[in-house]
């Protein structure tokens, strides 16, 4: 039966996700462009079986959310067909972030119509720090990153065997991003990432589904290891000396191969507003995201571990931010001429 509760009693198969038949998703010649006729992605086929972790990386505006809204049914493939398992239950942590009821408290939205949380809301709610005091908290009275997790949380508590993760790292902060990975760890549904943060890629998923900036979208081989190369054969200055940014470093990283290639398409300059604004909002997300990790730096004294860790995860923000800087540099220009 679909809908049925799969969960078998005290496994503890974890806050549970409604069990997923043999069947997942399937991508037969699945196409999107938009009603003008701007491309985003040419047909591809891929399937997404029980177990599977897929992250989808590619440049800004590649098309990854368009993918994932494809499989969430909030967009309609314009060539082909998403053939979804009847048992298939999607879960989606956007990127815009769901609607929250500010007046609500966190513990009546997690209840939703059921009146009270259940016990495994319960449970949720500890693991996402929701607990406690936390619980009584009118939404309005959370912080941009608390309601963040909130949305996350809200996304599990569905019980969705299919989980659709879209740049989680942008707002979410680290103990939170640990706590989610632990929980995907034994949680046995499909996963879909969509993420730039090669920590999280690498804790996360097992396959990586690449799309180019030009419509392309295919199967990595060499998976994550070898996105992670590919990743990681940024210059040094972006990557390990985080500590030394400021101002006067200004050494852009080489983008991958891909990300080049897009630039030379000609584009209309509504596009280029859209992409211009797209950047701003990606450069403030990072910018506060720079930020949350510096004062984390500032409070990790003399945990070498965890210092390394945040370094990197620094680094990486560093990049993406220099990326981002040129696109829109190049976006302004191309605008301008
Ligand atoms: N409603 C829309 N109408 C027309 N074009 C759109 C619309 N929404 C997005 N686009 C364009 O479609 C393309 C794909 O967008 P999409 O949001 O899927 O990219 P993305 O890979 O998720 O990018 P990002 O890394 O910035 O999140 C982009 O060129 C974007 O500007
Ligand atoms: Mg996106």
């Amino acid at each position: 039966k679909a809908d049925g509760p799969a969960r078998q009693g005290e496994l503890g198969l974890d806050l549970g996700s409604k069990r997923l038949g043999s069947k997942g998703i399937e991508f037969h010649g699945v196409g999107f462009s938009w009603p003008d006729g701007t491309l985003v992605l040419r047909p591809f086929e891929h399937a997404l079986e029980p177990g599977d972790r897929l992250g989808i990386v590619g440049p800004n505006g590649a098309g990854k959310s368009t993918l994932l809204d494809m499989v969430a049914g909030r967009l309609t493939p314009t060539e082909g067909k998403i053939d979804i398992g009847r048992t298939v239950k999607v879960g989606y942590y956007d990127q815009l972030g769901r609607d929250l009821d500010l007046s609500k408290r966190v513990r009546d939205a997690v209840a939703g119509d059921k009146g009270a949380p259940s016990l495994e809301d319960l449970q949720l709610m500890k693991r996402f720090w929701f607990d406690g005091d936390a619980q009584f908290a009118p939404i309005g009275t959370l912080s941009g990153g608390e309601r963040r997790r909130l949305q996350l949380m809200l996304t599990l508590i569905e019980q969705p065997n299919v989980l659709l993760l879209d740049e989680p790292t942008n707002d979410l902060d680290l103990d939170t991003l640990r706590a989610l990975e632990d929980y995907l760890d034994d949680w046995p549904g499909i996963v879909v990432v969509v993420s730039h943060d090669r920590a999280f890629i690498d804790r996360t998923v097992e396959e990586i589904l690449s799309l180019d900036g030009e419509g392309g979208a295919s199967l990595m081989v060499g998976g994550v290891d070898a996105w992670l190369k590919m990743r990681s054969a940024r210059p040094a200055s972006s990557r390990n000396m985080p500590a030394q940014r400021t101002g006067a470093q200004k050494t852009a990283p080489q983008a991958p191969q891909h990300e080049v290639a897009k630039i030379k398409k000609k584009r209309t300059p509504s596009t280029l507003n859209r992409l211009i604004a797209n950047n701003e909002k990606d450069q403030e997300k990072r910018n506060k995201r720079r930020t949350d990790l510096e004062d984390s730096i500032a409070k990790a004294g003399g945990d070498h571990e965890k210092l390394a860790a945040l370094s990197l995860s620094l680094a990486e923000v560093q990049a993406d931010l220099d990326r981002l800087e040129n696109e829109w540099l190049e976006y302004t220009t191309e605008l301008e001429d």
